[in-house]
């Protein structure tokens, strides 16, 4: 999708202006502290931009899946973190709608900046809900969505406000859409997808859409033991949907059709537990070894855009992490080479690539979960679809 399908902050005249702009702030906590503040991080330019030219900053969003209000939930423990990151005061109302929303935006001077009490406490969020939806667009006068991350969501801030307000993407939005667009709709090839991740029967909408659009799929984590096995591979006791074979077969034969080249793992580490530096050795083929790291890297050497969605192995336990860890590696490489376009994206897909070090190295990396996966997938996502230019 290019800029010239959605508004972006450069036509918006925000000055004076009372803006809503939906952000992800569903950032996970442990121990009561934020444990990752990516998603903070990214969306500080837009807010920072809207403030700067004069508008009043309302910030919308949602944390977690409350089922009504929840203190636990409560976008108030977000704030002093909110703050500290956009080196700005933000004020907090109790509640995203009603009286107590409207006196805390009426009190908004303009360059100030206001989060919302979690819209998930109302159940209007959630069911897109035409009142909710009017309650939420009363307190605003112009819609900014910079919140891809959420945009798989039919949801009231997601969805229904855009249509009750001007509406703009904002600048994570406007460079996530750009960044995905280099992925998939106008990809420099030879381009390859990486799909890893536990099991097969959540990725089958994902692997049919890929095989339309690579030329080279590589599968890894434990979803290539079911295509392995398909094979005819012992894959022991490791992670693999035996109801799936036949699945499988069929992707195979579907890609073989298409003329895709479709890379497994040869070789593997495997161990009689699962364990942090369990006694390990490598076998012919199981999950990945250093023969099938080699492989893939060399792939990765003769293709210029891949998308990456879902951990190579098992990244959270040494040494199963080693797949994970020197493909990312060999991507951020070639990245920092300026030889490849890096796209990384979805669930455990950050978390992974932080942890081999690389995601600051690619050329993009998403930090939203399903709605990656669904682009992927080339399902439309409502909270981008209500951003066309109509
Ligand atoms: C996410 O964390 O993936 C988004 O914030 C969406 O959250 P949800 O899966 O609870 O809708
Ligand atoms: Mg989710």
């Amino acid at each position: 999708m290019s800029t010239d399908m959605f508004h972006t902050l450069d036509e918006a005249d925000v000055r004076g202006k009372r803006v809503l702009v939906r952000v992800d702030l569903n950032v996970p906590v442990e121990n009561g502290k934020v444990a990752d503040t990516t998603r903070i991080e990214r969306v500080a330019p837009t807010i920072g931009e809207i403030a700067d030219k004069g508008g009043k900053v309302i910030l919308l969003s949602h944390f977690g899946r409350p089922n009504g209000p929840d203190p636990t939930q409560s976008l108030k423990l977000l704030t002093p973190t909110i703050a500290a990151i956009l080196k700005r005061p933000v004020a907090f109302a109790e509640d995203c709608i009603g009286e107590r929303a409207a006196a805390a935006v009426n009190a908004m001077k303009p360059g100030d900046i206001l989060c919302l009490e979690n819209t998930r406490f109302h159940l209007g969020e959630e069911r897109n809900d035409p009142g909710f939806v009017a309650q939420l667009a009363a307190l605003g006068d112009i819609f900014v969505n910079d919140a891809f991350s959420v945009a798989h969501r039919a949801h009231a801030s997601v969805e229904g406000i855009g249509h009750r307000l001007p509406t703009y993407a904002g600048r994570t939005m406007q460079d996530e859409l750009e960044a995905l667009a280099k992925v998939l709709q106008t990809p420099v090839r030879p381009l390859a997808a990486i799909v890893g991740g536990a099991k097969v029967s959540t990725k089958l909408d994902l692997l049919g859409s890929l095989l339309a659009k690579v030329d080279t799929l590589i599968l890894g984590g434990g979803m290539a033991n079911t295509f392995l096995a398909a094979c005819g591979h012992s894959v022991g006791k490791s992670l693999c949907e035996h109801d799936l074979l036949p699945t499988a077969r069929e992707i195979m034969a579907k890609a073989k059709a298409k003329g895709r080249e479709l890379v497994l793992p040869v070789d593997a580490v495997v161990a009689k537990t699962f364990a942090t530096n369990a006694p390990s050795r490598v076998v012919a083929v199981d999950s990945i070894g250093p023969r099938s790291i080699e492989h893939v890297c060399s792939v990765l050497a003769r293709v210029k855009t891949l998308v990456w969605n879902g951990p190579f192995g098992a990244f959270e336990l040494e040494p199963f992490d080693i797949g994970t860890v020197e493909v990312a590696e060999a991507a951020a490489e070639l990245t920092d080479a300026g030889k490849i376009i890096t796209v990384a994206g979805g669930g455990d897909t950050v978390a992974a690539l932080n942890a081999a070090g690389a995601a600051g190295r690619f050329t993009y990396v998403s930090t939203a979960g399903g709605a990656f996966l669904e682009w992927l997938e080339g399902k439309p996502l409502p909270g981008v679809e209500v951003l066309r230019v109509r």
